[in-house]
């Protein structure tokens, strides 16, 4: 594991984006995985800005939706995928033959989330996963509770996330209860692995991913043996480590 601390969210943002853009240099097929959430929003803008400058080439790269809540339609401007789509996949005009999402409204949602990791297994596993950290130590939808080979599956959010959720969504829209989300197993398999954080409401979770134990209580503690993971924190977030 490794750590990496910013001065602010900008620069924090900035190298979370240039961990995408390192790989898009190599030129040859990679396979990355993305968040939604509050924490990504400046490295899908920086990627936007460097691909308008021209500095960003993403062709070579297939992109794959973490984790989305069932309940709501793909489409719904709450999915994570529209997030996704809106944020970066759109401006920065990427092939739909290069993005692969969960079919959240399909029938047999457990056969669905085997079929989509099926997909990452054939494309020889992830590159490059960026991970956000829930409040309760959440990873995707690995809410506490999953082990280091909890696989990719349908989940019920935790209590603490169902709280995190209300600032995502507005106030007469109902709170999924469920989702879907890839695997730690899956996650832990990625070569590198980005687990990103910023402000000061994520400090105690953080303290306790990079200090406590490793433990299924703290889903994003499971980074810490892996040797491709970097913590990628501004000061704030990494304000109560020693
Ligand atoms: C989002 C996701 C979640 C968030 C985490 C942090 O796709 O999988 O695990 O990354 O809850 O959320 P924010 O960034 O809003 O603090």
């Amino acid at each position: 594991m490794n750590l990496v601390i910013k001065s602010d969210y900008e620069s924090l943002s900035l190298a979370a984006a240039q961990a995408i853009i390192e790989l898009s240099k190599q030129k040859k097929e990679v396979n990355i995985c993305l968040p939604t959430g509050t924490t990504p929003k400046g490295m899908y803008k920086a990627l936007v800005d460097l691909h308008q400058a021209g500095q960003a080439d993403f062709s070579f790269i297939n992109w794959f939706t973490l984790d989305e809540y069932l309940g709501i339609p793909l489409s719904s401007p709450f999915s994570c995928y529209q997030q996704i789509t809106e944020l970066f996949y759109e401006p920065t005009g990427i092939n739909k033959d290069r993005i692969f999402t969960f079919n959240s409204e399909a029938k047999d949602l457990d056969a669905e989330a085997a079929r989509y990791n099926a997909i990452i297994e054939h494309m020889g596993g992830l590159d490059l996963a960026i991970v956000g950290i829930g409040m309760n130590g959440h990873v995707g939808f690995n809410e506490p509770g999953s082990s280091a080979n909890a696989p990719t599956r349908v989940i019920d959010l935790h209590e603490r996330t169902l709280v995190q959720s209300k600032k995502y969504f507005t106030d007469d829209h109902p709170i999924p209860t469920k989702g879907i989300t890839l695997g730690m197993k899956t996650l832990l398999q990625s070569k590198e692995v980005f687990v990103v954080a910023n402000g000061e409401e994520k400090a105690d979770i953080v303290k306790f991913a990079i200090h406590g134990p490793v433990s299924d209580d703290v889903p994003v503690s499971h980074f810490q043996t892996h040797a491709g993971a970097t913590f990628l924190l501004d000061t704030l977030a990494a304000s109560k480590l020693k």
